[in-house]
């Protein structure tokens, strides 16, 4: 975790509070946080998540591992400690979106626990989800939707999650979409339900 280098700084408190703004959007800002292999339906899911979601009339913007990586995150490779500074960024700006009072949903393989709590905790209670996306490595490996178990079989890419690097399960997540039994559509409906029963939306 990188060490805090900026000294002589203030914390502001705005004038407009998150309520003020969780008034205005009729919506409580909050952390889908998707979890789960490449190629279990992280991003898939989250996408129909959002859609349903617009068309609901609700604000909501998806973060994810491979469009993060090509822009704050394109210096940070697949290292336990790149990964670790990747899911640091990505928590403080999915905070920042939720306080923001929007549905921030974020759809990255994040394999540490450790690291999954820290946003957690950085999120404060009820404004994180965890939804453990799960499908079995045979199932992920059979969809290979970008031929990287492929490429990590034939030992072309290293640390490929699930193959040579580790996934560390989620203990206690909010949601358990399963994505062998269930499709996009009644997985995405899974979420909705859980936001409901909340009542963020
Ligand atoms: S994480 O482990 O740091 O959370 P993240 O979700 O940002 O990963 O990025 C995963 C994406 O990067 C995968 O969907 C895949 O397209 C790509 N990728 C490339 N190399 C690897 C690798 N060795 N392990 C996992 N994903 C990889």
């Amino acid at each position: 975790m990188k060490e805090q280098k900026a000294t002589n700084v203030t914390w502001h408190e705005h004038k407009v509070t998150r309520e003020e703004r969780e008034q205005l959007l009729k919506q409580k800002g909050v952390i889908l946080w998707f979890t789960g292999l490449s190629g279990c339906g992280k991003s898939t899911v989250a996408n129909e998540v959002a859609t349903k979601l617009h068309k609901m009339g609700r604000l909501t913007y998806v973060l994810d591992g491979d469009n993060i990586r090509h822009g704050l995150n394109k210096d940070l490779g697949f290292s336990p400690e790149d990964r670790d500074e990747n899911i640091r960024r990505i928590s403080e700006v999915a905070c920042l979106f939720a306080d923001s009072g929007v549905i921030a949903i974020t759809a990255f393989i994040s394999p540490y626990r450790k690291l999954r709590n820290f946003c957690r905790e950085l999120a404060g209670k009820g404004n994180f989800i965890e939804i453990y996306t799960k499908a079995s490595l045979e199932t992920c490996e059979k969809r290979d939707p970008k031929g990287l178990y492929k490429k990590a079989r034939e030992g072309i890419i290293k640390n490929l999650t699930g193959i040579d690097a580790p996934y560390e399960e989620p203990e206690n997540p909010e949601l358990v979409v399963d994505t062998d039994k269930y499709n996009v559509e009644e997985s995405a409906d899974i979420v909705i339900k859980k936001l409901k029963e909340g009542e963020y939306i």
